[in-house]
Formats: C-alpha cells, structure tokens, sequence
C-alpha cells in the first residue's frame, strides 16, 4: 500500500519505517527541512535504538522517502495518518498541529480520484476525529466522511523500545467510522501477529487515554507508598512492592514458573514519570473530564504526587550536606527514560532547576540528551553539560542518579570513590545495589527508604 504519514517524530518516523519495513511504500511529511534531509539521507533525527538501521534498509530499497510538503503525499496515497505533536495547553491538549494537518489534507482531498483512509494516530481526547477532524477534512475536500475513510489508531510505543513495540506490539487499536475504513486500516497491519481491537473513534481514543492513565497511577501510587515508607522509617518501598507484586493476580505462576508480567516494572518507586505522554495525557483527559462535568480525583492526585515526587531531592541533600551554596553535584540522567534523547517533562528538569535555586554548582550527564537538554535550560555559569561521567563526578560532593542509563548503574563503590570529594549517592531510581556501595564507605540515600528523617523510628 502507499502510505503517507504527517509529522516524523518519535511516533510518525518509527511508524514510517516499521510498515516501510513490511512492505509499504511509504512518505514521511514533516514540516521541518532538517528531519526531512535526514531520513532521505537515511539518518534518524532522533536516537530511538534500531531505528536508523530500518531507516537504511527501507531506503536502499526504495521504500521510504520524505518531503515537507502534505499535497502530493496525500494525492498519491491509500493511507493518510497524522501522527503530529498534541502538546499541552491551558485548555488542555493543542490540537493546532492535528487540525492544521487536517485542513490541508482535505485541500488536497478535492484533487483527488482514488478513495483513501485519514487515519489519526496522534493522541488526542474523545470525539476529536469524529468532530473536529472530520469536519476539516469535509471543508477541505467538499465531501462527506464515507467518501474517504475516517479511523482512529492510536500508538502504545515507548520510546527506546519503539521500533520492537511497533513491529510486535500486544494490540492494535482501530476506530473506524465505517466498514471501508476498517478493511483498509486492517490491510496495513496485515501480518502483523496482534489482536485487532474494533471500536469506533471515540472509543479508540479514550483507550489510549486510559492505557497511560493506567501506568500513571500505578507510578503515582508507587511513590506514594514510597513517601509512607520514609515517613515510618526502616522501611524499603522497594521490598514492600517486591512481595506485593508476588500476588498472583500480577504475578501468576504458569507451570510453576512466576510469569512476571511487564506491567510490574511499574510498580518501582522514583523521581516521578516524565516524558512527552504521561505528564500530557493524564492532564488531557483531567481537563476533558472536567469539561464534560466530571471531576476526575484520581487523575488530579497522580498529577499532584508526581510533581512534588522530584522536588523531595533537594531538600534531601540539604539535610545530609547542609547548605549546597557552590558545592559540586552530579545528575545522572538527563532524558526521561533511558534508551531516549527525548527531555519533554524530564524529572531532571526540576531537580536541576531546585539545587540551582540552592546555589549548587551542578553538572548533568548524558550519553545522548545534552542538546535537548541545553535547549531548554541553558547552560549558566553553575551548570554545564557533558557526556563524560567520570568528569561529572570528579571533584563532585554528591551523585543523584535520575535517569537509569546502564552505563550508570555499572558505576563501581571504588569508582566513585576514587572521583568524587564526598560520596553521597542519591538513588532517584532505586536500582543501585545499596550494600556494596555502603561497605565500601559511600553514603546512600533511595527514594523510599532514607530520604527523610523519618517520622517514626521502630528498630
Ligand atoms: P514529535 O513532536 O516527536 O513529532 C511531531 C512531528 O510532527 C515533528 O517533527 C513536527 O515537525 C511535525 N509536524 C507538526 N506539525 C506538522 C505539520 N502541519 N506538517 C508536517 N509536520 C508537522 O511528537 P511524537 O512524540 O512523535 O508524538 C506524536 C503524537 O503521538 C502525539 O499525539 C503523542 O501524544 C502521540 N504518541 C507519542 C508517543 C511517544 O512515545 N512519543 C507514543 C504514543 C503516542
Ligand atoms: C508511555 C507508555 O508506556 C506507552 O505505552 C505509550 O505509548 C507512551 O507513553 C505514549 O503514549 O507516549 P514512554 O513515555 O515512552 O511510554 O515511557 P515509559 O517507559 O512508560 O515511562 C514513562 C515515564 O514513567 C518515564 O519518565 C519513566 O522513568 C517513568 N516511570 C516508569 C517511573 O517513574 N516508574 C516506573 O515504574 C516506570
């Protein structure tokens, strides 16, 4: 099939080249010259692990191609999808960028013959393919939905694990506004070995919503244990999880052996989640609940607990260290998840922001996001940016591991011994073996253990 797809960012490029990948010509459209150069150059824009190597393969064979301008993907195509940026706004959720791509896809819709599928993929609230899409395409275009196919296919990848959650991924979720748009959006995903989910639009998009509602609260819900726990004292959050998860409604036993399902990996105590959905979604859907008479309280809480969860580490140091006034510190991790870049809604952000509040001289570390980062906060006369760990923590009076990139958590006792001035290692992520660094003499200090003084002292 020819598919086009507006917007190649982390989900429009990923998608662009996983169904290039499985036969499909497709064309990337993005309104940024420089992303267009580099996938025709068959470079990623972005680092996503194993993306620019289906990228290459997809452009060798001819498959896969980009431009900036939407007309002439969308004359030549059987699919359309938007996969364009929903970013937040006082309203809630920004639906410009989707409805702007809509406008002109239906524009070149009047031009042409062939039936063809506009498919959102975008995330965005209840009723907007329905409604607002629908009605710009049928203004662009001058025809009526049914005329062209509507449908709606949200994505469930994570970034740094894209490209394998796209090629192989636990379902596939279709609106359809009719039976045509079901048959053609079920060709795309032809060999692709996951359950179909049929619904119509609205109900396609309020699944998305709930999926990442889901894990957040259960992150949220982690943290707020965690913050009871430090509030006892001599409590790990970490071991409490550990056996609560061995419920067997998480962690069934097949034949014997514990399954272990993904969905327990978020059930780990941190700094908070970030990232370009979570922070977004879950107010998307607050706002939209709130506009259609419902106050969601549980939403509001996960909000709430996740953004005080990364305010906790300054205020953490400063009761081991005292004041932090030009005293050197080590952020580990700058992207909101390893595997990424990506540094929208960053937990690091704040942290950083609160310790430069303190007058620390702070020093974040990266292997890939120090541009992003750099962006949007600027280098200063007390904070740099550098990809070499082991300069970060030369001379450093405290590391805080934020973002739990491999390289880090192989950082030996001995190691950080030997670079820093005084070794206080601050475990935002709690995946750092506590003994081994302690016998060695380093200081440790985990969210959901020993962060705070501890409101109760039980032996
Ligand atoms: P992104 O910001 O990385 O990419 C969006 C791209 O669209 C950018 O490159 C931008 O230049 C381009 N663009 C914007 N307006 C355009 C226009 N009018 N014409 C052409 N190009 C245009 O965004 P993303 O992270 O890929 O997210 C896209 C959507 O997918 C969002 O709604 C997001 O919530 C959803 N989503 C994201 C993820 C994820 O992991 N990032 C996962 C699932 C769903
Ligand atoms: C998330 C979902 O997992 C995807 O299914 C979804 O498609 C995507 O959002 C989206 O809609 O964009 P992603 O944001 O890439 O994917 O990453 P996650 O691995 O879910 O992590 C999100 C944030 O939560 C990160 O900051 C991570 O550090 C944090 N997190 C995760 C925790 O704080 N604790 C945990 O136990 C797990």
């Amino acid at each position: 099939m020819k598919i086009s797809i507006i917007g190649a960012g982390y989900v429009g490029l990923v998608t662009g080249a996983c169904l290039a990948f499985r036969g499909h010509r497709i064309t990337c459209v993005d309104k940024k010259p420089e992303v267009v150069k580099a996938i025709n150059t068959m470079r990623s824009p972005l680092h996503e692990p194993g993306l620019e190597d289906i990228l290459r393969q997809a452009g060798q064979r001819g498959y896969l191609q980009a431009q900036t301008e939407i007309k002439s993907a969308v004359i030549d195509a059987d699919v359309v999808i938007i996969a364009v940026g929903t970013p937040s706004c006082d309203q809630g959720i920004d639906l410009s960028h989707v409805l702007d791509c809509a406008r002109e896809i239906g524009t070149a819709l009047k031009e042409k013959q062939d039936y063809c599928v506009v498919a959102v993929k975008s995330t965005v609230v209840p009723t907007t393919t329905g409604t607002a899409v629908r009605a710009a395409l049928e203004a662009g275009s001058g025809r009526k939905a049914g005329e062209f196919g509507l449908a709606m296919n949200p994505e469930f990848l994570r970034e740094g694990n894209a490209v394998e959650d796209f090629m192989y991924p636990d379902r596939i979720v279709i609106g359809g506004f009719d039976q045509q748009s079901f048959s053609v959006m079920e060709k795309v995903y032809a060999g692709f070995d996951a359950p179909i989910v049929r619904v119509d639009l609205a109900t396609a998009e309020m699944i998305k919503y709930a999926s990442n509602a889901l894990l957040a609260v259960l992150i949220s819900y982690s943290n707020e244990i965690a913050s009871i726990c430090e509030a006892a004292g001599k409590i790990d959050v970490r071991d409490v999880l550990e056996a609560v998860t061995l419920d067997k409604r998480f962690n069934p036993r097949v034949q014997g052996e514990l399954v272990n399902p993904g969905l327990i990996s978020y059930l780990r105590a941190g700094c908070g989640f970030g990232g370009s959905c979570f922070p977004k979604d879950l107010s998307a859907l607050a706002a939209f609940s709130r506009g259609r008479g419902y106050e969601p309280r549980i939403l509001e809480a996960v909000l709430r607990i996740n953004h005080d969860q990364p305010h906790k580490v300054t205020s953490a140091l400063q009761r081991r260290l005292g004041s932090l006034d030009g005293r050197k510190i080590a952020v580990l991790g700058l992207s909101f998840k390893p595997g990424t870049d990506d540094v929208r809604e960053t937990p690091s952000l704040p942290i950083i922001t609160d310790f430069l509040a303190a007058k620390a001289e702070v020093v974040g570390v990266d292997p890939y996001a120090c541009d992003n980062m750099s962006r949007i906060i600027s280098p200063q006369e007390n904070l740099t940016f550098t990809r070499d760990w082991k300069a970060a923590l030369q001379g450093a009076e405290a590391a805080v591991l934020v973002t739990p990139w491999p390289e880090y958590m192989e950082i030996s006792g001995e190691t950080f011994r030997s670079l820093m001035k005084n070794v206080l290692i601050m475990d935002c992520r709690r995946v750092l073996n506590r003994e081994p660094l302690e016998a060695l003499g380093c200081q440790y200090l985990g969210i959901g253990l020993n962060i705070d003084e501890g409101l109760g002292d039980h032996g």
